[in-house]
C-alpha cells in the first residue's frame, strides 16, 4: 500500500483542474481528426494538426522523420532523479468505407479511424495540454505521437529515433468497444500476440483448363497447401500454447477454364511466445517445400519481421489499477481478462522500457457493440475525459516511485 502523499494530492488537484478546462474540447479535436483520416505512413495533416495544438500551447516539441510523428520535449520532474514517463498515442486509420451517417463520419473515401486512433490522439492531447499548463510536477513526461500503428512500423521507427531516451516507463490507452463506457481494463502480463504476417509466392506454369497434365498448377497446389497449413500447424504445436494461423488472403486466375501461372497467399501467425511462433513458421517453411515436391510448382514463403506480444509490467499495471480504483470505483476496474491474439506495436517500446497498455470503455448504454476494424466502428465520447483524466492520474501515481538510479 501507498502511504497519502501530499505533494500527489497537490499534483492531483492542479492537473484535474486543468483537466476540467481542456474536457469541453476533447470531442471537437476527436471529431476533427475522424473526419480527416490518413492512412499507415501518411500521417502528414495528422502530425501537423497535432503539432499545431502544442504549439498554440507553447509546448515543445519535435516533429518525427518524415514529419509524421510528434514527440514533446521531456519535462522533468520537480525532484531531482524523479522518474520520467511517457504517455503515448497513434495517429493512423485504415482502408475501411465508413457506413456511420454520423455529422462527424470521415471526409476521406475509402479510409477510415475504425480503431479508435482519432480517440487516442485526441485523449493524448487534452493530457498533454493541461499537464503542461499545470506546470513541474513530481513525475516528468514525455507525449509520444506516432505514426504506423496498423502497419506495425511506427513505434520502433520513433525508439531508434530516440523517443525513449531519458525515459523509464511508458503508458497508452486502446479504446474497448465490449466495455461500457465508464469501465477500464488494465491487466498484468499478456495483452497481444506475437504477430508474424507472411506472403507465399507458388510460380507454376500455365496453360488451358482443359489439359491440366500439361500444366503446374498454382491453384491446385495453393489449395492443398492451405489445407497442409491448416492441419500441421496445430497438429504440431503444444495444445496448451494458444496459436492461430490465418491466410487471409487468396489471388490468381482471370477466368474458367485458364490455369495462371502464379498464385500467391497471405497471411499471420499469432501466439503468446516467440518459440510457439518460430515453430509454426518453421511448420510452414517445411510445408510449402513438401507441397512444392508434390506439385513441381515453386512455392516461396517470404515472412515480415515477427512483432512481439504487449505484455503489461506487473508493478506498473497495479499502479495504474489503482490510479483507476481511486478515479473511477473498484466495479469499474476489470482486472482479470483473457489476453487477444491482436498485435499491437506497443510492443516495441516494452522490448526498451517496461509499460503498461490500459483498455478504455467506450461501448454507450444500450448501444450494440461495434467492433474494431468495421465500418460502424464508433465510441460514446463521454470515454474521451475519462481517458484524458485516467491518463493523467496514472501518470501522477507512477511518480510516486522511488527516484530513478
Ligand atoms: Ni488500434
Amino acid at each position: 500500500m501507498f502511504m497519502a502523499h501530499p505533494s500527489l494530492d497537490d499534483d492531483r488537484r492542479r492537473v484535474d483542474a486543468e483537466v476540467d478546462q481542456i474536457t469541453g474540447r476533447l470531442s471537437a479535436m476527436r471529431r476533427h481528426l475522424h473526419e480527416n483520416p490518413e492512412l499507415s505512413s501518411r500521417e502528414f495533416a495528422t502530425t501537423s494538426y497535432v503539432a499545431r495544438q502544442l504549439a498554440g500551447a507553447k509546448v515543445n516539441h519535435r516533429l518525427a522523420r518524415g514529419k509524421r510523428g510528434v514527440v514533446t520535449a521531456i519535462t522533468p520532474s520537480r525532484r531531482s532523479r524523479g522518474p520520467v514517463v511517457a504517455l503515448r498515442a497513434d495517429l493512423d486509420a485504415l482502408p475501411i468505407v465508413e457506413e456511420n451517417k454520423a455529422a462527424y463520419r470521415s471526409r476521406q473515401p475509402g479510409v477510415m479511424h475504425a480503431c479508435g486512433h482519432d480517440a487516442h490522439t485526441a485523449m493524448l492531447l487534452g493530457a498533454t495540454l493541461a499537464l503542461h499548463r499545470a506546470g513541474p510536477l513530481e513525475v516528468g513526461w514525455r507525449s509520444i505521437f506516432q505514426p504506423e500503428e496498423e502497419a506495425g512500423h511506427g513505434a520502433r521507427s520513433l525508439v531508434r529515433q530516440g523517443a525513449l531516451e531519458g525515459v523509464q516507463s511508458i503508458l497508452a490507452f486502446h479504446v474497448d468497444p465490449t466495455l461500457p463506457v465508464g469501465q477500464v481494463c488494465i491487466t498484468a502480463g499478456p495483452q497481444t500476440a506475437f504477430c508474424q504476417d507472411f506472403t507465399i509466392t507458388l510460380r507454376g506454369q500455365g496453360g488451358h483448363g482443359a489439359r491440366p497434365h500439361l500444366t503446374i498448377d498454382p491453384i491446385a497446389t495453393a489449395a492443398q497447401l492451405i489445407t497442409t497449413i491448416y492441419q500441421a500447424v496445430p497438429r504440431q504445436n503444444d495444445p496448451r500454447d494458444p496459436l492461430v494461423v490465418t491466410i487471409g488472403s487468396i489471388q490468381s486466375g482471370q477466368t474458367n477454364n485458364v490455369i495462371p501461372d502464379v498464385a500467391t497467399l497471405k497471411g499471420t501467425i499469432r501466439s503468446f511466445a516467440e518459440a510457439t511462433s518460430t515453430a509454426a513458421r518453421e511448420t510452414v517453411e517445411r510445408v510449402c517445400a513438401g507441397t512444392a515436391r508434390a506439385f513441381r510448382a515453386e512455392v516461396r514463403p517470404e515472412f515480415d519481421r515477427l512483432l512481439p506480444g504487449v505484455i503489461n509490467d506487473a508493478k506498473l499495471a497495479a499502479l495504474c489499477v489503482a490510479a483507476a480504483r481511486e478515479m473511477l470505483g473498484e466495479k469499474n476496474v476489470v482486472t482479470e481478462r483473457r489476453p487477444s491474439l491482436g498485435a499491437e506495436d506497443f510492443a516495441d517500446y516494452l522490448a526498451t522500457i517496461p509499460g503498461c497498455m490500459m483498455l478504455l470503455g467506450t461501448k454507450g448504454p444500450g448501444k450494440k457493440v461495434t467492433p474494431l476494424h468495421t465500418p460502424t466502428f464508433d465510441i460514446d465520447e463521454k470515454a474521451l475525459a475519462i481517458g484524458t483524466r485516467l491518463l493523467a492520474h496514472a501518470l501522477l501515481k507512477l511518480g510516486q516511485e522511488p527516484p530513478a538510479c
